[in-house]
């Protein structure tokens, strides 16, 4: 591809720039840590050997560059738009080789679409970043930065940085609810198995203060028997799917409760919980009210409420993606993210709890 004095040459103007930019910290820039499954992976999933991915149009078809980047939306997804809201530079997807020197003191975006919270979630797509391996990854982000700008600086970074942690839904949809006797209902009634999970996602939580974080997103999962995915195979008289409710109520408030415990027990508000389930609910109650022509039916996919199969070339395209709720079966529209993201910002503390991302942000801001 290129002579050998070339790439050298290369090389060095690569390192002088490196060695440039990084001797001087901003001071002003807040990381962006984001952890997690499909909603927010921005691209790692690209790098693997999985099924999980959305690398093929139209996914990426309202995307600024109209191609796919791995986002599953058509458009931006909330770590996007959360980043878009408070001027955070954009982060790069972990695996992705351009994140290097500077670009590093951005944050990172860890996620990998197919992930739960327990290890044994989502086996089927072969080879997924698991949440382990994320805070691995973590870790070694951490060392990486610390070689560029010394321990004291990195932790700066670090507990000065949000996260977003998105978790819960595929231990349901891709675990329990993946085939009628799936071994873990085998093994635990729905709420003995809602408990499980919250009980588990508080060591994760706990593993992610002991890494450094110190001002956490933690969503809950939307209404999982409204995706167009669970309207297709579980409903049909167009109903939200009752099961699949009922383990997000029970994961909901059990992980609401656990979030509660979790700041008592570390001492501070550092875990915020994010009703995903009540802000989804708002348009699936009042479809109009938000300009949702549907709530039920995906933009992109097969079959009833286009909820079976996948988002490909060969799908049923909507005409207008911004009166749709759902992207594909189980992904919103960037148009449903960014209403997530409007109540993340300045919700009640019916939707973020115990307060919402403008206070943390003024109450930062103010003891700097
Ligand atoms: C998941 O795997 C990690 C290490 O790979 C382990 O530490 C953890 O205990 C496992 N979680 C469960 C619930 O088995
Ligand atoms: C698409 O839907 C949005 C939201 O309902 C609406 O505001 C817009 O006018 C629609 N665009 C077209 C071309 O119909
Ligand atoms: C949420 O944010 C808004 C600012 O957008 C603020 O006025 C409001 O009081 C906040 N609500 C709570 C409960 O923190």
């Amino acid at each position: 591809m290129s002579s050998p004095a070339f790439s050298l040459t290369m090389l060095a103007a690569a390192v002088a720039v490196v060695a440039t930019t990084v001797a001087v910290p901003r001071a002003e820039a807040r990381a962006f840590f984001v952890f997690g499954d499909s909603l927010v992976d921005n691209g790692n999933n690209n790098y693997l050997v999985t099924t999980a991915r959305a690398d093929s149009p139209p996914y990426g078809i309202d995307y600024p560059t109209h191609r796919p980047t791995g986002r599953f939306s058509n458009g931006l997804n909330i770590a996007d738009l959360i980043g878009e809201n408070l001027g955070l530079e954009s982060t790069l997807p972990y695996l992705c080789p351009e994140l290097q020197g500077q670009r590093l003191l951005d944050g990172a975006n860890f996620a990998s679409a197919g992930v739960g919270i327990l290890n044994d979630t989502g086996f089927q797509f072969i080879n997924i970043i698991k949440i382990p391996r994320q805070f691995e990854m973590f870790q070694q982000y951490q060392e990486r930065v610390n070689e560029l700008i010394g321990a004291e600086e990195t932790k700066r970074v670090v507990s000065g940085g949000l996260v977003l942690i998105v978790l819960g839904g595929n231990d349901f949809v891709n675990n329990y609810f993946l085939v009628p006797f799936s071994a873990r209902r085998l093994q635990f009634s729905l709420p003995a198995f809602s408990q499980y999970i919250v009980s588990e996602y508080h060591k994760i939580l706990l593993t992610l203060h002991d890494l450094g974080a110190r001002t956490v997103l933690v969503t809950g999962t939307g209404p999982l028997g409204c995706v167009p995915a669970e309207l297709a195979v579980r409903s049909p008289n167009g109903l939200c799917a009752e099961e699949p409710q009922r383990g997000a109520q029970l994961f909901n408030s059990g992980l609401r409760t656990m979030i509660k415990g979790l700041n008592k027990e570390v001492g501070a508000d550092v875990f915020i919980y994010v009703n995903a389930l009540q802000m989804h609910n708002d348009f699936i109650n009042n479809p109009q009210a938000y300009g949702f022509a549907s709530t039920k039916v995906a933009c992109c996919g097969q079959g009833p409420y286009n909820g079976l199969g996948l988002c490909n070339p060969t799908s049923y395209l909507c005409p207008n993606r911004s009166a749709y709720a759902f992207w594909d079966p189980f992904h919103p529209t960037e148009r449903a993210n960014r209403y997530i993201v409007q109540q993340m910002l300045h919700g009640s503390r019916k939707y973020m709890h115990p307060m919402n991302l403008t206070t943390i942000m003024a109450m930062q801001h103010s003891t700097n």
